[in-house]
């Protein structure tokens, strides 16, 4: 078998046993494709695992940039307590048309928020509104902007949040510090922002499945400077 075969057969044997879809996923990634959408959602596993870290950190105030059809959304919000909250922030009406019937469809639009236009506007308005700080985020938008939305993240979120950057790998082009790619750029400049940062601490896990090999970075607001 093909390396990326065998990634796909593996994410089905475990999707399969661990996280079978459910009704409201598949009928949200039947919506999403439907509308024409890119496929750029998680997988269901990522989803799940996302999902799980949510859980995992009790949050209660997820901030999402990039929602596309919501299927990411959707779980985060299966994730929090009543009276938890997700804000995701999206600049294509059309993705955000279909986020919302998902939303409807899926029973969870109670608890999220979706913020049509530009995430840069969206994160000022939010800071300036003076929004509750968030708890986790997730960063899954347009790729070259990840340092400028990691540093939105920092400023919207209290001590002990967890920020979650997407598509961190990319097949390997990370490595490329040449690269005329304008979204490996950006991954990169992310790296080079959290490693200047003094009250984060950071990890990154390479990821294969059905959605070839890539990645995501992971941190944590550490105002504290607890000991790593
Ligand atoms: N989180 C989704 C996938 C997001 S795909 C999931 O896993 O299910 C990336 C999304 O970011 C796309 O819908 C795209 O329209 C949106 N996007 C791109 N640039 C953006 C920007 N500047 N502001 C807000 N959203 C943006
Ligand atoms: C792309 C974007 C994503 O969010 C993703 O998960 C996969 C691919 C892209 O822009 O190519
Ligand atoms: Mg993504």
């Amino acid at each position: 078998m093909e390396q990326e075969e065998t990634w796909a057969k593996v994410d089905e044997y475990f999707s399969a046993r661990l996280a079978e879809p459910d009704a409201e996923s598949e009928a949200v990634l039947n919506a999403n494709a439907s509308a024409g959408l890119p496929p750029y959602d998680v997988t269901l596993l990522q989803a799940k695992f996302l999902y799980m870290l949510a859980r995992i950190h009790r949050a209660e105030r997820i901030l999402e940039i990039g929602t596309l059809g919501g299927f990411s959304t959707i779980w985060l919000a299966r994730a929090l307590p009543p009276g938890g909250s997700v804000v995701t922030l999206e600049v294509n009406a059309a993705h955000a048309e279909t986020a919302k019937a998902n939303f409807e469809r899926a029973g969870v639009s109670s608890r999220i928020t979706i913020r049509p236009g530009k995430a840069d506007e969206s994160l000022a308005e939010l800071h300036d509104e003076g929004a509750a700080p968030f708890d986790f985020v997730f960063i899954d938008a347009d790729k070259a902007r990840n340092a400028v939305y990691f540093e939105w993240a920092l400023r919207l979120t209290s001590s002990g949040a967890v920020i979650i950057i997407d598509n961190a790998v990319r097949n390997g082009a990370v490595l490329d510090e040449f690269s005329d790619d304008e979204d490996t750029q950006g991954v990169r400049a992310a790296v080079e922002a959290i490693r200047r940062e003094p009250s984060v601490v950071a990890t990154a896990l390479q990821t294969v499945g059905s959605k070839g090999y890539d990645g995501f970075i992971m941190a944590i607001v550490d105002r504290d400077q607890q000991a790593t």
